[in-house]
C-alpha cells in the first residue's frame, strides 16, 4: 500500500511517500480503508521529534513508528477475533497509533465510532483528536454549564473550532479569541464576540469569564486570569508547541499550572485527551443533531502531505487541513 513514511526526525521534507506492507491486526483491532486523515501539531511533534520530550513516546534517536497520522476515517475490511462492534463495510471514524497517512490502518476497536451519518469523509477526518481534545476541555476540565460566560483562545483552529461549537451546545455565551481575518468564520462557528488578539488582550472585558480554553498563544497565567472570575477555570490545551526544543509548553501545562492552582481560588486545569469511542460517539450525538459541523479549510491527497504540514504550521487555516486517499487502490 501507499504511505507517507519518515525514517528520521526533521521538517516537512523528511517525509516519503512509499509502498510499504498492509499492517497486520490484532484480535481487537480493526483494519480501516482510509478515505481521510487530519493534520494536528501533534502531527508536526512526530515528525520533528520537538519538543524533545515527545520522544519518549515517539521513539528517541529515529521515529518507532514511520507512518505518519493519527486521526482517520474510512471503511472497515476485516476485524481481529475479539471486535464486536463493527464488521467489513461499516464507516468508522476515530484515532490509531500506527499510523493513518496511508492506504490501511489499523485500529483498536475502542478508539473507533461509527462515522456519523451527516458527514463526508473530509469532515468525518476533522473531528477525532481535535474534537476529543475539545470536549474534554468544554464538558470535563471546564465543566462548562448553560448561561455561563466562555472564552476560546485561538477559536479558528482545530481545537478551538470544535471548542467555540461544543460550548455553545452547552449553553454559553462565547467570545473567541483570533485573528480578524478569521472573525467572521468564528461568528458562523456560533461565537457571540469576537476578539483580536492583534490589537486586544484577553482581559479587555476584565474578569468576566466563567471558564478560558487556552489553545494558542502563550500568555502568562496572570493575564489569564485576570480574564477570570475569581472562581472561574483555566482548561490549558496548548500553546505555542513550537517554542522550546526540549519541553515547549509541557512544563506550563503539566508542571506550573497545577501547582499554581493550589495556591489560588481560580481552577488551573491542563487538557489531556483520552482517546475513546464513548467520546467519539458523543460528538457524532452532537454531529447528527446539527449542533457540531467540523470545519475543514483545506484538503490535500496522500502525495502532498508534506505540504498540508507546511500549511498547518504557516497558513493560518481556519478550522482543520484533512489528508485524502486514493479510493481503491488496495492490493
Ligand atoms: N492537550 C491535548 O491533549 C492536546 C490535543 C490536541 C492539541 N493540543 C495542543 O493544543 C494546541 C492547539 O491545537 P490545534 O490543533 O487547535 O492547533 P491549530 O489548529 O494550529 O490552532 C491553533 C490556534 O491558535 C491560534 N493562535 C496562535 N497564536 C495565538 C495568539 N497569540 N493568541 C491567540 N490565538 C493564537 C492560531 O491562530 P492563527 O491562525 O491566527 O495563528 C490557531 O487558530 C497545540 O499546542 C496542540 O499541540 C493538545
Amino acid at each position: 500500500m501507499k504511505a507517507i513514511v519518515h525514517d528520521t526526525y526533521g521538517p516537512a521534507d523528511v517525509l516519503q511517500l512509499r509502498d510499504t506492507d498492509r499492517p497486520t491486526i490484532g484480535d481487537d483491532d480493526v483494519l480501516v480503508q482510509v478515505r481521510a486523515a487530519a493534520v494536528d501539531p501533534g502531527v508536526w511533534i512526530f515528525m520533528t521529534g520537538r519538543p524533545y520530550l515527545a520522544r519518549l513516546a515517539s521513539g528517541l534517536r529515529r521515529p518507532r513508528v514511520p507512518v505518519l497520522g493519527r486521526d482517520l476515517t474510512g471503511v472497515v475490511t476485516a476485524v481481529g477475533a475479539r471486535v464486536t462492534r463493527f464488521r467489513p463495510g461499516d464507516e468508522v471514524f476515530g484515532t490509531c497509533l500506527r499510523g493513518s497517512y496511508a492506504e490501511f490502518a489499523s485500529a483498536p476497536q475502542r478508539r473507533l465510532a461509527r462515522k456519523p451519518a451527516n458527514l463526508s469523509f473530509a469532515q468525518a477526518a476533522a473531528v477525532p483528536v481535535s474534537g476529543m481534545t475539545a470536549l474534554r476541555a468544554v464538558r470535563d476540565s471546564g465543566q462548562v454549564r448553560a448561561g455561563q460566560r466562555v472564552l476560546v483562545i485561538g477559536a479558528s483552529g482545530g481545537v478551538g473550532s470544535h471548542a467555540v461549537q461544543i460550548a455553545k451546545a452547552y449553553g454559553a455565551t462565547v467570545t473567541a479569541v483570533c485573528a480578524p481575518a478569521r472573525a467572521d468564520f468564528v461568528r458562523s462557528l456560533g461565537a457571540d464576540d469576537v476578539l483580536d488578539y492583534t490589537s486586544e488582550e484577553v482581559d479587555r472585558d476584565g474578569p468576566v469569564y466563567d471558564v478560558v480554553i487556552d489553545t494558542g498563544g502563550d500568555r502568562p497565567f496572570s493575564l489569564l486570569r485576570r480574564a477570570l472570575t475569581p472562581r472561574g477555570t483555566l482548561a490549558l490545551v496548548g500553546g505555542a508547541y513550537t517554542k522550546g526544543p526540549v519541553l515547549s509548553g509541557y512544563d506550563r501545562q503539566m508542571v506550573r499550572a497545577p501547582l499554581l492552582s493550589l495556591f489560588v481560588g481560580q481552577r488551573l486545569r491542563s487538557v489531556s485527551a483520552v482517546e475513546r469511542a464513548e467520546d467519539l460517539a458523543e460528538l457524532g450525538r452532537l454531529i447528527e443533531s446539527g449542533a457540531l459541523t467540523p470545519a475543514v479549510d483545506s484538503t490535500y491527497p496522500l502525495a502532498e502531505a508534506a505540504d498540508a504540514i507546511r500549511h498547518l504550521r504557516d497558513g493560518h487555516p481556519a478550522g482543520k487541513i484533512v489528508v485524502t486517499m486514493p479510493e481503491s487502490t488496495g492490493r
